[in-house]
């Protein structure tokens, strides 16, 4: 073995590692299966030049990559520009989705169940203290981070045109964040959710004129009983989630049309 690598014009002949990794990489871009599975230009098939332009096909042409801009400003992708609260508020978003799925397994929105429900959650259920507080914190930390989105926006003054209708957007979801944590905070069905409320639909009732019918449609009755709480968990759980992903969908895009995150100050 010493005397083979002794001779350089040996060593030459043979094929390094790398190359033939290369190359059996390349004939599995070029085989059949991924000629048929990918469009001509993907980095996938054989061929791929690196251009800026081939680049911006795979981004069109993928089923997984199209929900990515072709180009991204170098400042937009800097943590500290978007301190990515908005990104955080939709993560946030996803987690309250996922552990509130979970608790609906457990929940009952009767006045007789809630309550005991809960503490059964808590107490008898296997990581649901852990999961109803997720819950929880998650809500708290949405409208925080909801609220210092909508503060970073205003300091860049990212509300001016072209995005003045991206902040209307923005409003109404900072409305549906509030309205998410308001009706889930009856839903424990204790003593401090019951009076929250009930302070809450009094304060409604004042609104001039109509004042008795808000607080009419949204106790589901004159006083606050079972049916409250069946309106609010409908709400909460259906309702509003759908609205504010509907909401949400179209504040992501037009982040997109108005040409990408604002540039900096
Ligand atoms: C559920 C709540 C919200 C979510 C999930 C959300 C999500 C996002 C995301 C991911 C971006 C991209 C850049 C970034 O992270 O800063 C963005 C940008 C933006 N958001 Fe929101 N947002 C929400 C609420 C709001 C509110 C309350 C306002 C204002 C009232 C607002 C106004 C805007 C504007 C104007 C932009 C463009 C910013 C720029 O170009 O610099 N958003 N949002």
């Amino acid at each position: 073995m010493a005397r083979r690598f002794a001779n350089p014009s040996e060593t030459k002949e043979r094929v390094p590692l790398k190359k033939r990794a290369l190359d059996a990489m390349d004939n599995f871009k070029g085989s059949q299966f991924m000629t048929s599975v990918f469009r001509p230009g993907s980095i996938f098939r054989k061929g791929y030049t690196d251009s800026p332009r081939n680049r911006s096909y795979v981004v069109m042409n993928s089923v997984l990559y199209h929900l990515h801009p072709v180009k991204v400003k170098r400042h937009a992708v800097k943590v500290s520009y978007t301190l990515c609260l908005g990104g955080l508020s939709f993560f946030l978003f996803i987690m309250l989705t996922v552990t509130g799925i979970f608790l609906m397994f457990f929940y009952r929105p009767t006045a007789a169940q809630a309550w005991n429900d809960i503490r059964t959650l808590q107490t008898s259920v296997t990581f649901g203290l852990l999961v109803r507080n997720m819950h929880r914190w998650a809500a708290h930390l949405m409208v925080l981070s909801v609220f210092l989105h909508m503060a970073r926006v205003f300091y860049h003054g990212a509300y001016k045109p072209p995005r003045e209708f991206n902040w209307v957007i923005g409003v109404i979801l900072l409305t549906l964040t509030l309205l998410l944590s308001f009706t889930g905070y009856l839903l424990p069905w204790d003593q401090l959710a019951l009076w929250a409320v009930t302070v809450g639909t009094n304060m409604m009732g004042y609104t001039p004129v109509f004042g008795q019918q808000v607080r009419f449609v949204l106790l589901g009755g004159v006083e606050i009983s079972t049916d409250t709480l069946l309106r609010w968990y409908v709400l909460h759980v259906l309702m509003f989630p759908f609205v504010i992903v509907i909401f949400m969908a179209v504040h992501f895009w037009r982040v997109r049309k108005d040409g990408g995150i604002s540039g900096p100050l």
